[in-house]
């Protein structure tokens, strides 16, 4: 504890070690301990930073935001008193920046980040803690401005790098330069680098750009630092037991049979229903996740993170009422179930989902010949009336060489050995 100990703390170091014991023991006898304490002491950086803790760790267990408020309010407090050793200056900085994060406070987080960057000039951690929290809410070009400020005095710092690149393909789409920092981030091996998304990102800006081979081997390396589960399995928030392989055959999933069984029977009035919006302005939108090469590819959201689209329900009734009546699909908070169109001349990149714990149920609508999905290593098609079913946390990639529109309904369903307990829990995706 020296180290985190001034001059005038020494002098009753005893009794505020005495009261750090009691902490994790007992937090509220804490409280009252470090309380005496800067009664007497009001300047004490050790008694304050005392409070701040036990009013964290009370605030945890009485799972209150009033005293999170507390506990930042004295974690401030200790940041603008005089002589605080570097050490608790950075511990009550980081505390305060993660809980502040956690109360939606960022503007309050970045003034901290502030702090610490000008106390530490020299430690580009601090620069780029801060555009993580830029990131966390989005502010994409803070973000940006940032770390072009590390890497204009630290070019070879891995963290910078690889999150510089991420934003150059996430936010600019600009292939070539996220590949150029994204892989030199990498290769530093430094901490924060090895994640799924930068091997995620990497690897589809090189198969972007036609270097598929590159892009595997990188995948194949995310597999040996375990961000994948498999080279052609890239989910990045999964449960790991779950079975996973790219095609599954309905006769698989026995306890989804009659789902199954009332899309088929159904088929002609979902196709009526699906036709009949797509006639519509304004219920099909355009994918927006930059999965597209070339083309046309529309869908219609009827459920979504297991909520119901009224709006888009109110248009296509029979197949909502459907979906409705299975709770592996309607409430599929991992997944959605909608109408997709694709218009000839469609190429979508090669992609996975974001989650192993659902399965994707394609009933085939209207389809015409020179219509393709791959999924791994295996390339098939859709017959009108009938089901194909696959994992999209597998990389698939879907062609339309043809000549008239295709459409499908897609069901997501949960993975049949999640348990109940399981889909009740899991956060929406
Ligand atoms: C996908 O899930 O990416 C595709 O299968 C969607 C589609 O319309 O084929
Ligand atoms: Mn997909």
């Amino acid at each position: 504890n020296s180290d985190i100990t001034n001059q005038e703390d020494y002098a009753f170091k005893e009794k505020i070690d005495a009261a750090q014991e009691q902490l994790d023991k007992n937090a509220a006898f804490a409280n009252k301990m470090f309380e005496e304490l800067l009664d007497q002491h009001p300047f004490s950086p050790r008694a304050i930073y005392g409070k701040a803790r036990a009013l964290d760790n009370l605030a945890e267990q009485k799972q209150s935001n009033e005293l999170v408020k507390q506990a930042l309010s004295y974690y401030l407090r200790l940041l603008n008193a005089p002589d605080v050793p570097d050490k608790l200056f950075v511990c009550a900085s980081e505390r305060f920046i993660n809980r502040a994060r956690f109360m939606g406070q960022y503007k309050k987080a970045v003034a901290v980040h502030w702090l610490l960057i000008e106390r530490f000039p020299d430690n580009a951690t601090y620069l780029n803690n801060l555009a993580v929290t830029y990131l966390t809410v989005n502010l994409v070009s803070e973000a940006r401005s940032v770390l072009q400020r590390v890497l204009s005095k630290w070019p070879d710092d891995g963290f910078a790098l690889v999150h510089y690149g991420f934003i150059l393909k996430t936010a600019d789409n600009n292939l070539n330069d996220s590949i150029m920092y994204m892989s030199k981030g990498l290769k530093t091996n430094a901490p924060g680098v090895i994640d799924g998304r930068f091997f995620f990102h990497l690897g589809d800006a090189l198969t972007r750009i036609n270097r598929k081979d590159d892009a595997m081997k990188l995948y194949e390396k995310g597999v040996e630092k375990k961000v994948f589960l498999s080279k052609y399995q890239r989910s990045l928030y999964n449960v790991d037991r779950l079975t996973g392989k790219p095609w599954w055959d309905p006769k698989d999933l026995a306890g989804y049979q009659m789902l199954f069984k009332t899309l088929k029977n159904n088929y002609a009035k979902i196709r009526q229903e699906g036709l009949s919006a797509l006639n519509d302005q304004g219920y099909f939108q355009h994918e927006i996740e930059n999965l597209k090469d070339t083309g046309t590819w529309k869908q219609l959201e009827l459920f979504a993170r297991g909520q119901k689209s009224l709006k888009n329900c109110a248009k296509s009734p029979i197949t909502c009422s459907i979906i409705q009546m299975f709770p592996e699909a309607s409430g599929c908070k991992r997944g959605q179930a909608k109408f997709s169109v694709m218009h000839p001349g469609t190429h979508v990149w090669p992609h996975c989902g974001p989650t192993n714990c659902r399965l994707r149920v394609h009933l085939g609508l209207k389809i015409p010949s020179k219509t393709f999905i791959r999924v791994a290593e295996e390339t098939r098609s859709w017959k009108e009336g009938d089901l194909i079913i696959f994992d999209d946390s597998f990389e698939h990639e879907v062609w339309h060489n043809g000549s008239d529109i295709r459409l499908v309904l897609i069901v997501d369903v949960w993975h049949p050995e999640l348990s109940f307990e399981e889909r009740r829990n899991l956060s929406p995706i």
